[in-house]
């Protein structure tokens, strides 16, 4: 099958340790940097200072999801910082189009997300300007929501569509996967597994990061 990826999210990191948290997941794919500003969603986590810092010292990718308004003036300057990825909300841009080739400009994967409301029908001409599409699971904002089984058929049809395309595009999902859930959105056809509280939250955040791998992988 497709290669399965897990990218535990910081956010349920302990802020005030985030080196020796990065340390404690150096076997997962990637990790997820949520950067939210208390306008896009009703939460505020870190900024550019900070996630630029983040990446120099990780063991990992960074793979940053940008919650945030403005995002076609700020997604570029994350990208310059040297990500590996970043992932913008649709919503949030004005010229979709016009970001994504400005990241991949700048060296950077481009990443899109849409909420769990936001149909993806609209956006299946873009696949061929991704390099990742970002299904949220949970309406974006906070860690240890409960992952929202109406997203499913959504993750199915785009899973469709990038087959149909013939496009190299990963299929990412994120809030509310665990050991359970993962099952439910790999069989949808998410390959990218965003988790939070089900590596940070467990008394061994390696061990998480293999199991729910094994699960991912189908
Ligand atoms: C939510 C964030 C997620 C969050 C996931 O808005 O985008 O990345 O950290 O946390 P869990 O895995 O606990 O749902
Ligand atoms: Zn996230």
């Amino acid at each position: 099958g497709i290669k399965c990826c897990i990218n535990p999210s910081i956010l349920s990191a302990d802020f005030v340790n985030l080196q020796a948290e990065l340390a404690r997941i150096s076997n997962a794919d990637a990790v997820h940097v949520d950067v939210m500003d208390n306008h896009f969603v009703p939460n505020l986590t870190i900024g550019l200072p900070v996630v630029e810092r983040i990446a120099q010292v990780s063991p990992v990718p960074l793979d940053a999801h940008l919650m945030i308004a403005e995002v076609d003036r700020w997604a570029p300057l994350y990208a310059d910082a040297g990500l590996d990825s970043v992932t913008f909300h649709v919503e949030a841009s004005n010229a979709p189009i016009k970001l994504a080739r400005e990241l991949r400009a700048r060296g950077a994967k481009a990443g899109m997300a849409l909420r769990p409301a936001t149909a993806v029908e609209p956006y299946l001409d873009m696949l061929p300007e991704l390099d990742m599409l970002l299904i949220m699971t949970v309406e974006p904002g906070f860690g240890g929501q409960a992952f929202l089984d109406i997203t499913l058929p959504k993750i199915r049809r785009a899973r469709a569509a990038i087959e149909g395309s013939g496009v190299n595009v990963a299929l990412q999902v994120d809030g509310g996967i665990t050991e359970e859930t993962i099952t439910r959105a790999a069989e949808a056809g998410a390959n990218i597994f965003v988790a939070g509280s089900a590596v940070y939250g467990k008394p061994s955040p390696q061990e998480a990061i293999e199991s729910l791998r094994a699960k991912g992988q189908l």
